[in-house]
């Protein structure tokens, strides 16, 4: 397989609900291999954004491909190979999670064997019980687990970590390794900036139905200000520090200063050692700062 290949496809995908946008004039490709997450607030669009990927909805304008396939003319070629985790996997039922997860393997048409109780293990999923007395999280694995038992070659997951506590999001995040060094696809949606930034390569920003920005984690990561902690033998001064360029949110206190810097940060170090420095912190900036930061600039240029 080319590594390069793309295996979801969007050219201006648009979906409109009466006067209401779900998502507007997206285009993006997912290739072979990557974990990619669509990140956005309450309403920005991902849900809708998988749904058209899925042909569960009929797109308004544009176009997608799943897998080389017309994302709504061969929607159930599509859904054979995809494992899918919608964002609203609820079953009020009196099925176990193993009769529904094997109501779901045969809808797919795949064979009855697959990885339910290794992940049932994993996930400390009990699949026995009937769906309607289980807690939201412990359903939620149901879900997961549907997705993943058979290991297909892409897989589509809105907000998988939904409702599982930290154990069991670590779990999940374990599994997402293993599959992408297995080679498998995964677009995965999510609120949590630290998940996205531990288990996405590449991440699409949504916001109100447009896409603001397709980059890699990396690449996010190291344009978002660095936040810059500087404690001298002295007060310290806030002043000479605002005046620098790309220097931002400059906070004296006692002895220390400390501020976002954006882009280089010799022009602030310079400055900070042309006196005693007792101490000095620089840390990496999370992704949930890059994100912040992104759509504070989106804000102020007006487009809201
Ligand atoms: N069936 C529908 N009818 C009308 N509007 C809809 C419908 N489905 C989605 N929308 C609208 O489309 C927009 C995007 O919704 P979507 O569910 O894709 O957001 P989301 O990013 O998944 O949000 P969340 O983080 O809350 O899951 C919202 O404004 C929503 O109100
Ligand atoms: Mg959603």
């Amino acid at each position: 397989m080319n590594g390069s290949e793309s295996v979801i496809e969007t050219h201006g995908l648009s979906k409109h609900f009466g006067r209401h946008r779900g998502i507007e004039d997206v285009s993006l490709s997912v290739r072979r291999g990557e974990v990619f997450g669509l990140l956005g607030p309450n309403g920005a669009g991902k849900s809708t954004a998988i749904r058209l990927l899925l042909g569960l909805i009929r797109p308004s304008a544009g176009s997608g491909s799943v897998l080389g396939l017309d994302c709504w003319r061969a929607r159930r070629a599509i859904h054979r190979r995809v494992g899918v985790l919608p964002s609203d996997f609820a079953y009020e039922d009196m099925l176990t999670g193993r009769e529904v997860i094997d109501f779901f393997r045969r809808l797919r048409g795949l064979p009855a064997d697959g990885r339910a109780d290794e992940l049932a293990e994993r996930l400390r999923a009990d699949l026995d019980r009937p769906l309607k007395q289980l807690s939201r999280g412990n359903h939620q694995k149901i879900g997961l687990i549907q997705a993943l038992v058979h290991d297909p070659e892409l897989l589509m997951l809105d907000e998988p970590t939904g409702g599982l506590d930290p154990l069991m999001q670590e779990e999940f995040l374990r599994i997402v390794e293993e599959l992408r060094d297995d080679g498998r696809t995964v677009l995965l949606s999510s609120h949590n900036m630290a998940e996205v930034e531990r288990a996405c390569d590449r991440v699409a920003m949504i916001h109100q139905g447009g896409l603001l920005a397709v980059e890699t984690v990396d690449s996010l990561l190291s344009r978002a200000p660095r936040h810059l902690r500087v404690t001298f033998d002295g007060p310290a001064d806030a002043a000479p520090f605002a005046a620098l360029d790309g220097v931002r949110d400059v906070r004296a206190t006692g002895n220390s200063v400390e501020m976002d810097v954006a882009g280089d940060i010799n022009g602030a170090l310079k400055l900070a050692t042309a006196r005693h420095v007792v101490d000095l912190v620089c840390e990496r900036p999370s992704l949930e700062h890059a994100f912040v930061r992104l759509y504070e600039d989106e804000d102020s240029g007006g487009e809201l």
